[in-house]
């Protein structure tokens, strides 16, 4: 349902599947979509190629490793927009599978991207939120606890699936992945593996926001998902969905109706996944089924006006 007075946020829009998103919002929320890149020529070219398709997007400045460039954005959304009623953090990165550049080097600029800057966009944007918010942490499957931990007594596993995990703790469990490359010690962690720990500490992380913000008058709903194996240059394009199919899941997180209860819980394929494993959700049960058959079900977490074919 368009709402011309909504203010939308999406991180790294240039390209990929945050470009689709960035299309998605305008045409099923309207209102103002600010699309975000790091690199301001990509952005604007980006703002530019909506607009020959007939979607209006503004372009602000955002790299979310840097503090500076967040709190500017802070200031002009402040200043500009007003508020922020949907943010959508998508921007990552991902090492390509063959690369030789050294482990710490990878491991320090995919956590600090994917898991550092997304915890800082969020914190500096979050008092910002209206009422009735709704953020989407663009997750992953590689995140999933049973890829990462299948045993399901390890240490880690547990202590990220327990109700007392802190945002501190999260960030204590990937400093100590940097050591484990330092000492060659990978007792606990898979080698080269960064990607898939800043998912799956990104996925605790919302978890344990989505707590924090339980007593916000506001109502703010944080989820995360997984967007499906998309074709975009972080997966070299070997993906099948295309980039408007990877941003389904994305699209819906975003657009939980209100009333909706669901926070800080993991999507997958437009359903409620359960993030530890391998099943679904349905009507608040578990079910070992795909629950495809439900479909319609899912589709009333959505407003009026938007359906997607399964
Ligand atoms: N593609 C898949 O199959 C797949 C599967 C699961 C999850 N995902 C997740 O989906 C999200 C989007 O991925 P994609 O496939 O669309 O990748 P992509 O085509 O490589 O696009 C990534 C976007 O993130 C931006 N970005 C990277 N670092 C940034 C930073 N420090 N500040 C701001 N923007 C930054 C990039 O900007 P530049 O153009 O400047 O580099 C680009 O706009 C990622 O979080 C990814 O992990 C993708």
């Amino acid at each position: 349902m368009a709402s011309p007075s909504k203010v939308s946020v999406v991180t790294g829009g240039n390209k990929g599947i945050g470009y689709a998103i960035c299309r998605g919002l305008c045409n099923q929320v309207g209102g103002t979509v600010i699309l975000t890149a790091r690199n301001e020529q990509f952005g604007r070219a980006a703002v530019a190629k909506l607009k020959e398709e007939g979607y209006e997007t503004v372009f602000e400045q955002l790299d979310i490793t840097d503090t500076y460039s967040i709190v500017k954005f802070k200031e002009r959304v402040t200043n500009y927009y007003g508020g922020i009623d949907i943010l959508c953090n998508n921007a990552g990165i991902a090492y390509k599978c063959a690369s030789t550049d050294p482990l710490m080097e990878k491991a320090v600029n995919t956590l600090e991207t994917n898991l550092v800057g997304t915890w800082n966009v969020t914190n500096y944007l979050l008092p910002l939120m209206k009422a009735g918010g709704r953020i989407c942490n663009v997750s992953s499957m590689c995140g999933i606890l049973d890829r990462m931990w299948p045993d399901k007594r390890h240490p880690i596993r547990l202590q990220l699936l327990s109700d007392a995990l802190t945002e501190e703790a999260i960030m204590k469990i990937m400093r100590d992945y940097y050591t484990a490359i330092e000492c060659n010690d990978y007792k606990h962690y898979k080698k080269d593996s960064a990607y898939s720990l800043s998912k799956v500490l990104l996925t605790a992380l919302t978890r344990v926001q989505a707590r924090l913000l339980q007593d916000d008058p506001r109502g703010i709903l944080i989820n995360c998902c997984c967007p499906g194996y998309v074709s975009t240059d972080m997966s070299s394009h070997k993906g099948p969905l295309t980039i408007d199919e990877g941003a389904r899941t994305p699209l819906m997180v975003c657009q939980l109706v209100q009333g909706c209860t669901i926070t800080g819980e993991f999507f997958r394929e437009m359903k409620h996944f359960n993030w530890e494993g391998n099943y679904y959700y349905h009507k608040g049960e578990i079910s070992n089924n795909d629950p495809s058959e439900h479909f319609d079900d899912y589709q009333k977490l959505l407003g009026a006006g938007y359906y997607v074919a399964p």
